[in-house]
Order: structure tokens, then C-alpha cells, then sequence
């Protein structure tokens, strides 16, 4: 959870503690209170408090909490005793808040629920890279970037982490609407060692569910980010996450290098021009030279269009097989704008459809069609059209 996010949380109960404790709610800036019913399934839920003001455990209570959330619950009772807390425990609730409670103890146990959540997500422990690189800017690696890390948590329930490494103008967070105060730097400035934990504090969570880690605010504070530290970065991601998105900067240098010594899979962008197929080709010629694996590398061929060379056209400049085609589609830009990766705003649309294919095949799983899914989808077999 991002150290300056507001906490969604909703609160279920009614009567004179509950109106208290909401109001203890609201008057830290800390919190962002919703509603329960009629959440739409997409919006975020951290956690659920459930008032409980009675002699009897809340079992119904907390059943029908559990119906419309996963959310942790933290259950905050006026008549606290052992045998409750026992029940809460085996009940699997979160933490139990002891009313009348002060702001401070209502903060601290609410944030703390929702921050052991966070942890206890699954993560398989082997999660992989696959870092989106081009040697041409503006040939979309920041679009197919964040839209592969959205595909894949909305469709496939993948546990996700986008990491913005374009470290001096990098814009994977503005795509995506989001305004975050810390960044890769902020992260990596720090004198603690770096783990799960701390990366989940300074990552910035989209209504998709993609934890994204921006690229710093300011072009000079890339220099501060290191290339060793960029690798411990990526060790740590791949340990939390089952995928770690890399949207990188248009060129060959020392972040980029420690960035393909943790890839998996490199989706290396091109476009029908004959520029970028130049760049391109130079860049499969550094890459074989950096002995990286053949295996892992993926050609993409962006802003594909009738009216420009074609798939055909591509293979023979680079000779060399185009794994991938997405098509130059007007939706792109509306949807850049718009500040909503265009898998969500446009699936229907030609981008739209062969960018979710390219995520399907690679991610694998069980693909939801459009549902926010199950977690269960860790195994990926990396597919080709
Ligand atoms: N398939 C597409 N169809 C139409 N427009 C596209 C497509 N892909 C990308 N674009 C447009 O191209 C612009 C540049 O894309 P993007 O920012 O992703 O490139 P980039 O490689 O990340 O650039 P930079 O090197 O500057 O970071 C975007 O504003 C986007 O609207
Ligand atoms: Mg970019």
C-alpha cells in the first residue's frame, strides 16, 4: 500500500458506536469511507470494520460482510472478551479494536490489517520479468507496458508489479491516472534494506489491481538510481510478485543492462519504419552480443497498418521472425488521454483484442474474459501468433 494512498474502507454495523467510530473514520484523511452494498466489483476494497456491540458472537454479522468483500475485517466491539477474541480469531477476522477506541488506535489497527493483507497476497515466489524495450522512443513500449500489466491482473487475477525504468521521463504512472508521491528513487534512497515489505509500502496501487512503482519525478534523480540496486530491485519484485512489468527508456545503458539480467521475457518493440527497423536490428546484433538468450526475446511489431510495410516487409528487414502484431488503432491515443489503458476502455477494438491475445498467450492460465479472476494463474506458457 502506498504510504500516502487513502485506505478504502467501509464500516458495517449501526447504532452508537458505529457512529462514533465512523466519525473516527472520517476525521483522519487516512481513510476513504465507502459503502458495502452496491460497490461496484471493480472498486477497491482494503478493509471491512465490523461493529459489534452485542453479548453474542457476530456470526451472521460477518457472513453477510463476506458476501459482498475479501477484504480483511477488523472487528470492533464495545463488549470485548476472551471467548470473542478466540472467535474472532478462528473466524479468521483480521484484528479485534477494543471501543471506545481513540483515533490513533483506530488508525494504527485498520492500517495494520490491510498491510498484513497485502503481504499475505499469494505470490508464487518465482515470479517473472518481462521488461518492454525499444531502441526508438515513441514506439509504444509505455502503452504495451501498462496495458500488459493491466490485461493480465484484471483478466488473469495475476498478482502484478509494473516497475517504470524509463528513470528520466518515464510516464507509466500518468498513463495509468495515477499521481503518486513515491517513486523508484524514493525506494531505492532509503537506508533499509530492501524487501516485499518495503516495496509494498512504496508502490502505488491501480483500481485494476497492478501495484505500480513510478519512475522519479525529476529527470537529474535517475542518475541516484543505481544498476545494483536496480537488480536487487528486480530480485525482491519477482519474489512478491508472479509478474514484474519493466517499461524501460529508449536506449542501451547500465539500468537497462541490470534490467536484462533479470528479464525472462524482453518484448522488444518496433514499428513499420525503416528508422526503427535500423535501430532494431542493431539492437538484436547487442543483444546477441550480450549473450542474451534467444529464447527469451519476443519481436512486436506496433502501429502495425495496411497502408504501411507489412508483417511480411518487417521480417525480411530484420531477418528474423515477428512474434507478435498489434495494430495501429486510433482508440490508443483517445485512450492514453484518457488516462485508461486501452484493454480497459477499448477491448472491443483492434488494439485492444491483440494486445489481450498477446497477454493471454504469455501470461496462460485462467483467463476471466473480462472479470477481475481468481489468483490462481501463476504458470506461464509463452505463446506466439
Ligand atoms: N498501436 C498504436 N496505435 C496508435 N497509437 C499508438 C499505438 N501505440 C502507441 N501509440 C501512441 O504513440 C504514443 C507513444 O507511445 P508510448 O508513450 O507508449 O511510447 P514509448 O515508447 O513509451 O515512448 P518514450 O520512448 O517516449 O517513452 C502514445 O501517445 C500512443 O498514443
Ligand atoms: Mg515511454
Amino acid at each position: 500500500m502506498a504510504a500516502d494512498r487513502r485506505l478504502h474502507v467501509a464500516l458495517a454495523g449501526d447504532g452508537e458506536a458505529a457512529t462514533t467510530l465512523r466519525s473516527a473514520l472520517t476525521a483522519t484523511d487516512a481513510f476513504e469511507l465507502t459503502e458495502l452494498a452496491g460497490r461496484g466489483q471493480s472498486e477497491p476494497l482494503d478493509v471491512a470494520v465490523l461493529v459489534h456491540e452485542g453479548t453474542s458472537e457476530p456470526h451472521e454479522e460477518l457472513a453477510r460482510l463476506r458476501e459482498h468483500t475479501g477484504a480483511p475485517v477488523v472487528l470492533a466491539t464495545t463488549t470485548p472478551s476472551s471467548g470473542l477474541v478466540r472467535w474472532a480469531l478462528d473466524a479468521g477476522v483480521a484484528d479485534v479494536l477494543w471501543l471506545p477506541a481513540s483515533e490513533e488506535s483506530v488508525l494504527f489497527v485498520v492500517e495494520k490489517a490491510a498491510q498484513t493483507a497485502r503481504q499475505l497476497e499469494p505470490g508464487s515466489g518465482e515470479g517473472r520479468v518481462v521488461t518492454v524495450f525499444s531502441p526508438k522512443g515513441g514506439s509504444g513500449k509505455s502503452v504495451v507496458s501498462t496495458n500488459f500489466a493491466v490485461a493480465a491482473a484484471t483478466h488473469a487475477g495475476t498478482k502484478t508489479l509494473l516497475i517504470d525504468l524509463d528513470l528520466q521521463f518515464g510516464d507509466a504512472a500518468i498513463m495509468l491516472g495515477l499521481a503518486p508521491d513515491n517513486t523508484v528513487r524514493e525506494l531505492l534512497g532509503t537506508p533499509a534494506a530492501l524487501d516485499g515489505e518495503k516495496l509494498g509500502v512504496y508502490t502505488e496501487r491501480h483500481s485494476s489491481g497492478v501495484d505500480v512503482l513510478p519512475a522519479p519525478m525529476s529527470p537529474e534523480d535517475a542518475e541516484l538510481v543505481g544498476e545494483e540496486a536496480i537488480r536487487s530491485l528486480l530480485r525482491v519484485a519477482r519474489e512478491s510478485y508472479d509478474l514484474v512489468v519493466v517499461d524501460t527508456a529508449p536506449f542501451f545503458y547500465g539500468p537497462m543492462l541490470a534490467t536484462l539480467d533479470q528479464t525472462d521475457e524482453l518484448l522488444l518493440l518496433c514499428n513499420p519504419d525503416v528508422p526503427t527497423l535500423k535501430n532494431v536490428r542493431l539492437t538484436l546484433k547487442t543483444l546477441e552480443l550480450l549473450s542474451f538468450p534467444e529464447d527469451r526475446l519476443r519481436i512486436v511489431l506496433n502501429r502495425a497498418s495496411a497502408n504501411l510495410m507489412d508483417r511480411g516487409d518487417v521480417e525480411a528487414a530484420l531477418d528474423r521472425k515477428v512474434d507478435w502484431v498489434l495494430p495501429l488503432d486510433p482508440t490508443v491515443p483517445i485512450a492514453v488521454n484518457g488516462a485508461t489503458p486501452a484493454v480497459l476502455s477499448r477491448p472491443d477494438a483492434p488494439f485492444g483484442i491483440a494486445m489481450l491475445e498477446l497477454v493471454r498467450a504469455t501470461v496462460g492460465g485462467d483467463w476471466a474474459g473480462g472479470k477481475q479472476h481468481n489468483r490462481a494463474a501463476r504458470l506461464f506458457s509463452f505463446g506466439r501468433n
